[in-house]
């Protein structure tokens, strides 16, 4: 089985694309709904958290575990990876969606992304560091935009503001004639407000999201990797685990999975 982790509902619009491009695998979603959002939670707390779920989805029997929450991604993973995985679980692997995201980034040829994301991830700069990291002379601007998963929680999508605040942070992120070529939407709850950036972003700019860009790295790194790919079950089954509130999980889970689920409620500790 390959474990899914987020903050809350938001990962499930990864899981969605993972699940459509390899449907054979067992999969868990565990969504700690109890404390979302994390994207304004300091470090600490977030790698506690994080590492919290990383040992239930292990104990679940999960050799592989995707972390699809950006904050985590930016400011647990590495430690997780490189401290903890190391000690306690030499033989399992936790994976991110930084990584995939900056390598489709820079694979495409961008030389100006534009990076959407919570604070917490605009702050560790992860994003810059990564994309550095491959290609010096992409240049990258990045804009927090705090109210969007707040607003996709509520399952207000719809409401008249919410293209007024998309409009007034692509206003901050386009301002000064930079030329971006490419927008990020580096956040698991954006893809579900994807209409609202189409209508608003200069045509000429691409969008990427997350999901289908995990899809295919996950693909790739399955092939590469088949030490791990053959500790993975293979029953096509999909089990949802949140850590508060089962049946508004279910309400919402319909718009970012597509498709109606099941959640059962479980504790961390
Ligand atoms: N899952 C988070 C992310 O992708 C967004 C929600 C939160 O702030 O917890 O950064």
């Amino acid at each position: 089985m390959i474990g899914f982790f987020d903050s809350g509902f938001g990962g499930l619009t990864i899981l969605r694309s993972v699940v459509e491009l390899l449907p054979d695998y067992d999969y868990c979603y565990l969504g700690d709904n109890a404390r979302v959002p994390y994207g304004n939670r300091s470090q600490a707390i977030v790698f506690e958290f994080t590492k919290e779920a990383v040992d239930f989805l292990f104990r679940k029997g999960c050799p592989l575990i995707i972390i699809a929450c950006n904050t985590s991604s930016a400011k647990a993973l590495r430690r997780i990876q490189q401290e903890y995985l190391p000690v306690l679980y030499p033989s399992r692997r936790v994976l991110g969606v930084i990584r995939p995201s900056v390598e489709e980034v820079v694979e495409q040829g961008c030389l100006k992304v534009g990076i959407l994301a919570t604070e917490g991830v605009v702050a560790s700069e992860a994003y810059i560091t990564e994309i550095k990291k491959l290609s010096p002379t992409v240049e990258i601007y990045q804009e927090a935009c705090p109210l969007l998963v707040p607003i996709v929680e509520a399952g207000e999508q719809d409401g008249e503001a919410t293209d007024l605040i998309i409009a007034k942070y692509l206003r901050r992120l386009f301002s000064q004639d930079k030329d971006i070529d490419t927008l990020l939407l580096a956040c698991t709850h954006y893809p579900i407000l994807r209409r609202h950036f189409e209508r608003l972003v200069p045509r000429q700019v691409i969008i990427l999201e997350q999901g289908p860009i995990v899809a295919r790295k996950l693909k790739d790194y399955l092939i590469r990797h088949p030490e791990i790919e053959q500790r993975i079950s293979q029953g096509g089954t999909r089990i949802f685990l949140t850590t508060d509130a089962s049946t508004r999980f279910d309400r919402l889970a319909l718009t970012f999975f597509g498709e109606p689920v099941a959640s059962h409620l479980v504790s961390l500790s």
